[in-house]
């Protein structure tokens, strides 16, 4: 693969980018930051050094279109990832922002592809559980929480708007002829590099907390939270497992993919049985981000996706909390 990942800088590019390079392919990368500021710090500079990547990170609006053709010229790229964008809590309070990073540059780049539409450039875009919302007449939302593939997706957030409106229009561009577009919907994705501004990031700060030896933090959830989520190690191999799915496979562009689903307190509790003491203060409800997690599907029916690209999560909970407390604490020594 000939990679180009747009936003390689943020809390999923920088473990793609590690995935991809550690995995023998040709990667060029893009970001506001240079890859020392990054999610993953200076250790993202080093990871570049040892693969002779370096001269392949530009510090560059990776939302600008004439930024991208540059580059997408320039490396011959096959596969665009396309990272950039404001989370679900950032982008209600921008909103202007959010539209112009997440869908206008989105467009760019399927224009871009359009232009280019005999190399049939791939463009992988991440979708979410925020493209979910409330079912209009349906209190307490999905059937037994859970979202199959095909159910309406009605999100309340502009982040969740985009997310949905990117896999419609990424999936019209298929349908010309002009773009590969294709789409997986994460859930919230855990890792050793701080989230940027999300609602499922009060798990991310619990195991940051944890790790550090924080052992009374107060969080902006209810305890019954329950939302899915995924170790950052399977929300990059999905992508790129994605990104190789033979075409003919495929009937669609956009797929739900599922790990686990704890609910805020038993990741709490997991925690805690590991670092003693660790405890939770938490929320009676009210923040605004409580309100786009009740209004997300508590467990996603990835079936499509196992089906058509055998897509399997290898993370449960006890492995993905083991991993990312060391994760952490050796990212933390190298800061
Ligand atoms: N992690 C994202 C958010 O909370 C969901 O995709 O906004």
């Amino acid at each position: 693969m000939r990679a180009l990942v747009l936003g390689a800088g943020g809390q999923v590019g920088t473990d793609l980018v590690r995935f991809l390079l550690g995995s023998g392919h040709a990667v060029a990368m893009a970001d506001l930051r240079p890859a020392a500021a990054s999610a993953a710090g200076p250790a993202m500079a080093a990871l570049l050094d040892r693969y002779g990547a370096g001269d392949r990170w530009h510090t560059a609006d990776a939302t600008d279109a004439t930024v991208v053709a540059r580059l997408v010229d320039r490396y011959e790229a096959d596969t665009i990832f396309h990272l950039p964008a404001l989370l679900s809590a950032t982008g209600e309070r921008d909103p202007e922002r959010c539209w112009a990073v997440n869908m206008e540059s989105l467009r760019g780049v399927l224009d871009l592809c359009r232009a280019r539409s005999s190399r049939s450039i791939k463009v992988i875009f991440p979708s979410s559980i925020a493209a979910f919302g409330p079912l209009p007449g349906v209190p307490g939302g999905y059937p037994d929480g859970v979202a199959s593939n095909e159910i309406g997706l009605l999100p309340s957030t502009l982040y969740g708007v985009t997310k949905v409106a990117g896999e419609l229009l990424g999936a019209w561009y298929a349908h010309r002829g002009w773009a590969d577009f294709r789409s997986v919907r994460f859930p919230g994705l855990l890792s050793a590099a701080p989230p940027g501004g999300g609602s499922t990031d009060f798990a991310n700060e619990m195991l940051f907390a944890a790790a550090r030896g924080e052992t009374s933090i107060q969080t902006f959830v209810r305890a019954d939270t329950r939302v899915p989520f995924m170790h950052m190690d399977d929300a990059v191999r999905a992508l790129v497992e994605l990104a190789q799915a033979p075409a003919a496979g495929l009937t669609r562009r956009a797929f739900n993919i599922a790990a686990i689903s704890p609910s805020a307190e038993e990741l709490a509790a997991a925690l805690a049985r590991r670092v003693p003491g660790f405890t939770v203060r938490w929320s009676a409800g009210g923040d605004p981000r409580q309100g786009f997690l009740d209004s997300w599907p508590r467990v996603l029916d990835d079936a499509p996706a196992r089906e058509e690209w055998g897509w399997h999560h290898q993370f449960d909970l006890d492995r993905l909390i083991d991993d990312l407390l060391g994760a952490i604490r050796s990212a933390d020594a190298h800061r």
